[in-house]
């Protein structure tokens, strides 16, 4: 079995810290090579004692600082920044870049990995939402692979082995419907933050939480899957399964199905992305079958999920909207949590920003990155910051 050295990016957040369970399930197998994080020092200080990584980064100087004077006696080459996130990337001799950073932030990471021809571990979905055409294309020229870590693509990815393309007719990706599925639009008036984070079947991060309850996650799905896969937009629909138990499927030309059923566990995914080509052991109850009946699926109705839309939308558009799409979002969502905009209000206001902002070609990551500095002034603009 192949061993690894692992950049582990966003090592202190949800996806992160199950990345290192999974590494540490595998000590000969997986090694920490790198880690990163963006504010968390004293987490990431308790990170490096115990896996002792070669480089370590921070998002600022002083967060940077306070991480050096905790780690008295620890040698690792500490790093800060958007140069420190870079160093973390690629000077660590990393075999894969694991990418869990939230947001926007991941975009250049997970394109200089690809650059150096380091395979990436990709959970930060938001580098393939505003960028998907540039890293794949740095993944083809670099032969590098882009392994997808979130569930539904890595589902997708698991049903595709071994089936020739050209027999594929469809990817169906399901969604949970998050917390809210069957409320009326009156009623989600009313939502709280606390009661948004509280997402049915899964526990993440905030963001990609308040992100499945608006199913702008699903939206940025599809966006991730025609990327991810090549495939055309029509042929990638969404069904909702409230269960979460069968985490993507695909259609065949003769009408046959292949689904991915399993537990709601990141480590999964994870470990997949982690040993790809090989399957490894994994100490997770198996999914029971007869205690997770009834699996059922429902039609996600297009007026009550505008966000998938208005995702397919920002894809059909192309050049920059995505990036626009996703960096609205971002605002939005900070927004909702800080109690500055309704729950019900953010799908709206994300329109709003797309529509108000110009479009151009996505030639390059700077583009993308203008575009999306853009995309967030007008959307502080329209929150009257
Ligand atoms: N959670 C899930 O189950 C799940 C499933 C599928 C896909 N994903 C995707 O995985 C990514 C991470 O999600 P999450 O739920 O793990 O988020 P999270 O719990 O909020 O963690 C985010 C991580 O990113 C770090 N970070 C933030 N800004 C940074 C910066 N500028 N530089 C370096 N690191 C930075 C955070 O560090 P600090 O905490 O130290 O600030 C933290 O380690 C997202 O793209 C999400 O869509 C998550």
């Amino acid at each position: 079995m192949a061993h690894k050295r692992v950049a582990v990016l966003g090592s202190t957040g949800s996806v992160g810290m199950q990345a290192l369970d999974v590494v540490a399930q595998h000590p000969g197998h997986l090694e920490v090579a790198s880690l990163a994080a963006g504010s968390n020092y004293e987490l990431l200080a308790d990170q490096v004692r115990k896996w002792k990584p070669s480089v370590v980064s921070l998002a600022t100087e002083s967060s940077a600082n306070a991480l050096r004077n905790l780690l008295d006696g620890e040698s690792p080459e500490i790093v800060w920044g958007d140069t420190g996130l870079m160093l973390a990337t690629t000077s660590a001799d990393a075999d894969v870049v694991l990418n869990a950073v939230v947001g926007a932030a991941g975009l250049a990471a997970t394109h200089a990995a690809l650059s150096h021809g380091i395979d990436v571990a990709l959970a930060n979905k938001e580098s393939l939402v505003m960028a998907g055409e540039l890293i794949m294309e740095a993944a083809q020229i670099n032969t590098a692979t882009v392994l997808p870590v979130d569930s539904e693509p890595n589902a997708l990815h698991q049903c595709l082995r071994g089936t020739e393309a050209a027999t594929v007719r469809r990817l169906v990706l399901t969604a949970s419907g998050g917390p809210f599925l069957g409320w009326s639009g009156k009623d989600l008036d009313h939502v709280t933050p606390e009661h948004a984070l509280e997402h049915p079947t899964w526990k993440m991060g905030p963001r990609i939480t308040i992100d499945s309850a608006t199913l702008m996650n699903k939206g940025f799905e599809i966006i991730e899957t025609r990327w991810l896969f090549g495939v055309p937009t029509q042929n990638i629909d969404v069904v909702i399964h409230p269960q979460s138990v069968v985490h993507s499927l695909i259609e065949l030309v003769d009408g046959s199905m292949i689904a991915y059923a399993g537990p709601t566990d990141m480590r999964l995914p994870i470990q997949d992305a982690l040993s790809y080509p090989e399957r490894w052991t994994q100490g997770i109850e198996p999914l029971d079958l007869v205690s997770s009946a009834p699996w059922t699926f429902e039609q996600a109705e297009p007026e009550r999920y505008p966000a998938l839309a208005l995702a397919r939308q920002a894809l059909e558009m192309g050049g920059t909207a995505p990036a626009i799409l996703n960096a609205a979002d971002e605002v939005a969502v900070a927004a909702f949590l800080e109690g500055r905009l309704s729950f019900a209000r953010i799908i709206p206001f994300v329109a709003k920003v797309l529509e108000g902002c110009d479009t151009t070609n996505a030639d390059n990551i700077e583009t993308i990155l203008e575009a999306d500095a853009a995309a967030r002034s007008e959307a502080k603009r329209h929150l009257g910051e």
